[in-house]
């Protein structure tokens, strides 16, 4: 297929619910997150393939690859009824709890707008890659999508009207990400929840998620950490998912971090932190590593910080722009 008119994208991965924002808040995470190439081919069908190289390789039934379903949406909307090839290279696996699926539908959608030479709305944009993650969560929460999409913090109520507020990152607030060997899947995890929960523990809830809002407006590490940690309802009721969770919160308290929660069904944890305290990373890093090694788990450690632009155009000549067309000067991805 060589030859044909091509464009790439790169989407960063993503936190999403930080405790009490479930389905509500996200945050596009530096340093993790996919690559597609959409390739313009004859004929109608929209084809899948795995770079081998990736982190992952998942299933390239157009129908439910959350690339294709995606860039499908993308297609139609521009009015386009040829073909396409999507080449997914994933940067991240399937069931971290770090929006690998997000990342690869933002990164199709974004791919596909580009090669088609289009614009799309924001909404139309949004409606596309919620599709993509549908197609694989069983569910259209858009907490991974939108900010893998637009970068930075995200808080979200709805899509169709677009209700949400960006906030960016700070530069003293730094991100410990705790990968344990283990995969929890989305649309299972979601099985665990209530479907009702009684108006007094809403309002508990909605209460903690704006203290959580309020010191992301702030720019508090410690506050988002207190808040981060405060989830009454999602978490208890996945608690069984991730019997490590405790041991490692510990050891991040005790090592001086200002929160950790799980991010989205896991497995990952995330532990935020002062990055202007000198030699916290370092002990945090030897702190969490000890807590999963002796939760007899398998995994990584690693250090990020909030991605603040989102997902990124890549030219041949690994020149990089945002959606609009404006060249970014510092990617930190
Ligand atoms: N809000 C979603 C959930 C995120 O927790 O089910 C999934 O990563």
């Amino acid at each position: 297929m060589t030859g044909n008119r091509s464009a790439t994208a790169w989407a960063p991965a993503s936190l999403s619910n930080l405790g009490p924002g479930f389905d509500a808040l996200g945050a596009a995470i530096d340093g993790l997150g996919d690559t597609v190439r959409a390739e313009e081919t004859p004929g109608e069908t929209i084809t899948v393939s795995f770079d081998p190289e990736g982190a992952w390789v998942g299933p390239v039934d157009p129908k439910s690859n959350t690339a294709a379903v995606a860039a499908g949406h993308v297609a139609a909307s521009l009015g386009y009824g040829g073909g396409l090839h999507l080449t997914i290279r994933k940067g991240l696996a399937a069931g971290t709890g770090l929006g690998s699926s997000a990342a690869s539908s933002v990164a199709a959608a974004v791919a596909t707008e580009q090669l088609l030479g289009g614009a799309l709305s924001q909404e139309d944009m949004m409606a596309a890659v919620v599709a993509g993650e549908a197609a694989t969560s069983g569910q259209a929460h858009a907490d991974n999508v939108l900010p893998s999409l637009l970068g930075g913090f995200v808080l979200m109520r709805s899509i169709h009207p677009a209700d949400h507020v960006r906030m960016e990152g700070w530069d003293d607030l730094g991100l410990i990400i705790v990968l344990p060997k283990a995969e929890v899947m989305t649309r299972e995890a979601r099985k665990a929840l209530p479907d009702m929960v009684p108006l007094s523990r809403a309002v508990d809830h909605a209460a903690r998620l704006a203290m959580l809002a309020g010191a992301l407006q702030r720019r508090d590490v410690r506050s988002l950490g207190r808040w981060m940690m405060s989830d009454d309802l999602v978490i208890p009721a996945r608690h069984h998912l991730w019997p490590y969770l405790d041991e490692v919160t510990d050891a991040a308290l005790e090592s001086g971090a200002a929160g950790c929660t799980i991010s989205g069904s896991g497995p990952a944890i995330v532990a935020c932190y002062d990055r202007t305290k000198a030699g916290l990373r370092e002990s945090l890093q030897a702190a969490l590593s000890a807590a999963l090694r002796s939760a007899g788990l398998e995994g990584g450690v690693s250090i990020h910080r909030i991605h603040n632009h989102g997902a990124l155009i890549l030219d041949d000549e690994g020149v990089v722009s945002w959606r609009t067309g404006d060249p970014v000067l510092l990617p930190n991805r």
